[in-house]
């Protein structure tokens, strides 16, 4: 436990570093990537360029702070960046690292604001904060290692299919090369996939959603080639799958982790995707029609040629009166129009999806990029009024905050 006096100067501190997180955090990566160049084989690069990294670590740093007498308010979010933690093996030793850089970070980017008070107290506060942490994370690694066909560290896998499922995605068929059994995951959760890519210096790590029902004796992974835009650089690693791996290439995997995952609660489920969120939501959708469970699946792409898994959503919609399939393209071409589950033109709204859902109670899973999951969420909870604790969704790349 803190003292008294301690938690009085965090509290009195986060202000400022509130305001100049972004700017602290932006230093202690570069300060930690010229002590340990060794953590450039751990943390994703191409967050690093765009910057999204460090707000997402500098924001939960600074809300742990500010939870600091009753860190089991933030016991959800701690649990939900352990499970990415486990999935890319950080470990306890790198913990005192970050802290030693962040807090050095904080020094120099304060100057004289920083006592040595303030960096003490501080100091005192990464530790409790850390240690909550490693502890959840603790229990995260024992608990995936010894579960049926579970493992500790990454365990190799061959890629025994590689599939087009559109332009951009291409599925992966995993077998562990042991030949040994697979855990039984949950639907929504993730692998981390090691990329060691020719006259790359460092390894790359990148979480892949698993899109197939568990209890098969294989994994798979459907990747979206980024080619990369004005904004973004290219995908380093899902352009380094879909051109260099191929069948019979291995691939070495952490055990699936994730707090993204199906529960029924015995009522209906609604899916939502936009563009490559569908992966995890595939994997909900198999497992659910497994189990003739009833369910929506809604799902928003660009267009025909973009958008995967579409002939055999149809086909299972068409077999089976427990689905409910639909389609939003941004834009309705000729061929299109004779196909009957586009039904949409333009993005998800209020009304039709209103139309679309079950009458009784539902649960609602939905993933995509960022505005996608802004418009839906608001859609589903403010002018559909969905409560919230049936509302979950999840997109990919470090959370934006707390
Ligand atoms: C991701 C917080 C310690 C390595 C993240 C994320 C947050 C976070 C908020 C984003 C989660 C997401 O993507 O959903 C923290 C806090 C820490 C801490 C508050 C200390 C108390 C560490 C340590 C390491 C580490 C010790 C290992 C050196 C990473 C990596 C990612 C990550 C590699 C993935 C980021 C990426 O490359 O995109 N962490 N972290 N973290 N963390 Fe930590």
């Amino acid at each position: 436990t803190l003292d008294p006096q301690v938690i009085e100067i965090v509290k009195a501190t986060a202000p400022i570093l509130e305001e100049r997180g972004t700017e602290i955090t932006k230093h202690f990566y570069k300060r930690m990537f010229s002590n340990n160049p060794e953590l450039l084989n751990i943390f994703n690069h191409t967050h690093q360029k765009i910057g999204r990294q460090p707000q997402a670590l500098a924001n939960s740093v600074l809300a742990a702070a500010k939870n600091i007498e009753q860190l089991e308010n933030i016991l959800p979010v701690v649990k939900q960046i352990a499970h990415k933690h486990r999935s890319l093996q950080v470990k306890p030793e790198q913990y005192p690292i970050v802290g030693e850089n962040l807090l050095g970070a904080m020094k120099e980017v304060l100057g004289e604001a920083a006592t040595d008070e303030v960096i003490n107290a501080w100091e005192e506060a990464y530790g409790v904060i850390a240690q909550v942490f490693i502890d959840v994370e603790q229990e995260m690694y024992e608990e995936a290692a010894k579960m049926e066909g579970g493992w500790y560290g990454f365990r190799p896998f061959v890629i025994d299919k590689k599939v087009k499922e559109s332009d951009v995605i291409t599925s992966f068929y995993l077998r562990p090369t042991d030949g040994k059994e697979l855990p039984q995951f949950q639907p929504g959760q993730y692998v981390t996939v090691k990329a060691e890519i020719p006259g790359e210096e460092y390894l790359h790590l990148r979480q892949y959603s698993l899109s197939d029902a568990p209890g098969k004796d294989y994994f798979r992974i459907s990747v979206k080639r980024e080619d990369g835009s004005e904004e973004y650089p290219p995908g380093v690693v899902s352009t380094f799958l879909h051109e260099k791996m191929n069948e019979g290439d291995i691939l070495e995997l952490t055990a699936p982790a994730g707090d993204f995952v199906l529960q029924t609660n015995n009522k209906p489920v609604v899916l939502i995707s936009g563009g490559v969120g569908l992966t995890p939501l595939m994997s909900m959708f198999n497992t659910l029609i497994e189990e003739d469970h009833p369910v929506t699946f809604i799902q928003a792409a660009q267009n025909r040629h973009l958008h995967a898994f579409h002939d055999y959503t149809s086909k299972v919609a068409n077999e089976k009166d427990t689905v409910s399939y639909h389609v939003c393209y941004d834009r309705v071409t000729e061929e299109d129009k004779k196909d009957p589950y586009v039904q949409k033109e333009g993005r998800i709204d209020a009304e039709w999806l209103q139309s679309l859902l079950p009458s009784e109670e539902a649960e609602y899973y939905f993933c995509g990029p960022v505005p996608f999951l802004k418009a839906t969420n608001q859609i589903l909870t403010e002018e559909l009024n969905i409560p919230s604790e049936r509302v979950h969704f999840e997109f990919f790349g470090p959370a934006a905050s707390l």
